[in-house]
């Protein structure tokens, strides 16, 4: 495959590193975006071309993009972690690379070659490297997305795509940081059904459950728990992260589906339990088997996880009529341990055996 030579327009309009400074000192998550930006565009009779670096900043689109219409959209979230020696790494981007082709695959739009991904990654940090923060649980969310970008109405697959990377410096994703969260179960709404998108990473399903999720703030919570659309009885997954149940003997249980999104982090924190020594299982799992679990004792720790989220303690799932849980509960041991091995393997404290980290800068 012939090597990307991205043309770079720098923006004039640069922060001052006053600026960029006082940011990252209180990022929130992705509340401001870095300079610039990427892009490739593909046409079906071009494939993919004009590899660009370009200032951030709006988009120019036709009215009648498909986009705008018809929901023809794809994203991934990874993040670029700054090690104690100032070099920038990001996590298993081969997987967010392929995550991203299945994504395609499923919302007919054009697979980017895994290694277009990985260096239009690394394309952005060679200009907007300064904006990788170094305080303790920070980062720079990287932000890739595709969508159809042909003017015309007609509800077909779109032959002309742009693939964006922006990117905005991160902390916690949540207000509370590590504390535990509320999480309000959708018992009305659903985010996917059979056959369905649920497992692709696109637009529509996070537009799907915000109304959930303004339930989920109506009601205290800071996330919502969505079932299975068909029996509305088997937990998927909340609205951005993946669920994972820690069971007294030390087992930990996901719910297995093929509407929810595979999550990365899911994928690496059960493989760090697997090596030492516990049991997973990835299998249907009801919302009574977690009410019943927790209620005898079985069921000791929850905690969600994904990119954004990191790993946090669930405390509470608030139901119409039930609750599982309390709202003061304390964050679980197992749950903080796995949080610290992902972290320090992200943030370079400790060795990385199993090849994960990519680094992206030099
Ligand atoms: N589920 C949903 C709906 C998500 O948006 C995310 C976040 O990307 C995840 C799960 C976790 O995926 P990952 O760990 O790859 O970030
Ligand atoms: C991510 O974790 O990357 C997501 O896309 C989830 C969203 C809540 C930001």
């Amino acid at each position: 495959m012939a090597e990307l030579e991205f043309h770079r327009h720098l923006n004039l309009q640069a922060k001052s590193p006053a600026e960029r400074e006082a940011i990252l000192a209180d990022p929130g998550f992705c509340n401001f975006m870095t300079d610039h930006m990427v892009d490739i565009c593909w046409s079906e009779k071009g494939g993919w071309h004009r590899p660009r670096i370009q200032p951030y900043g709006p988009i120019e689109l036709e009215p009648a993009a498909a986009v705008l219409h018809y929901g023809q959209e794809i994203f991934e979230g990874l993040k670029a972690y700054r090690h104690a020696d100032g070099s920038i790494w990001t996590f298993r981007p081969d997987a967010n690379a392929r995550r991203l082709q299945a994504s395609a695959a499923r919302m007919a739009l054009p697979e980017l070659p895994v290694e277009y991904f990985l260096e239009s990654l690394k394309a952005l940090i060679s200009v907007d490297a300064e904006w990788v923060p170094s305080a303790p649980e920070t980062s720079l969310y990287l932000r890739p997305f595709m969508f159809g970008k042909e003017a015309f109405l007609g509800v077909r697959p779109a032959k002309k795509v742009a693939y964006y990377v922006i990117a905005g410096p991160a902390g916690s994703y949540f207000a509370g940081g590590v504390a535990p969260v509320s999480i309000w179960l959708s018992e009305h709404f659903s985010r996917a059904g059979r056959g369905g998108t649920g497992a692709a990473k696109t637009g529509g399903n996070y537009a799907a459950s915000l109304i959930a999720q303004n339930e989920a703030y109506e009601n205290g919570c800071q996330q919502v728990l969505f079932l299975d659309s068909t029996t509305n009885t088997y937990v998927e997954e909340l609205g951005g992260m993946n669920v994972v149940l820690v069971y007294k003997d030390g087992t930990l249980v996901t719910p297995l589906s093929d509407s929810i999104l595979p999550g990365i982090t899911r994928d690496s924190i059960l493989r760090l339990a697997e090596e030492r020594g516990h049991t997973v299982e990835r299998r249907p799992v009801t919302i009574d088997e977690w009410r019943a679990g927790f209620e005898n004792g079985d069921i000791v720790e929850a905690f969600a996880c994904g990119t954004a989220a990191v790993i946090t303690p669930i405390g509470m799932i608030k139901a119409k009529d039930f609750t599982i849980g309390s709202p003061d509960a304390i964050a679980g041991e197992m749950t903080m341990s796995l949080r610290d091995e992902l972290t320090d393997i992200q943030y370079g404290r400790r060795e990385d055996v199993h090849g994960w980290m990519y680094r992206l800068d030099g």
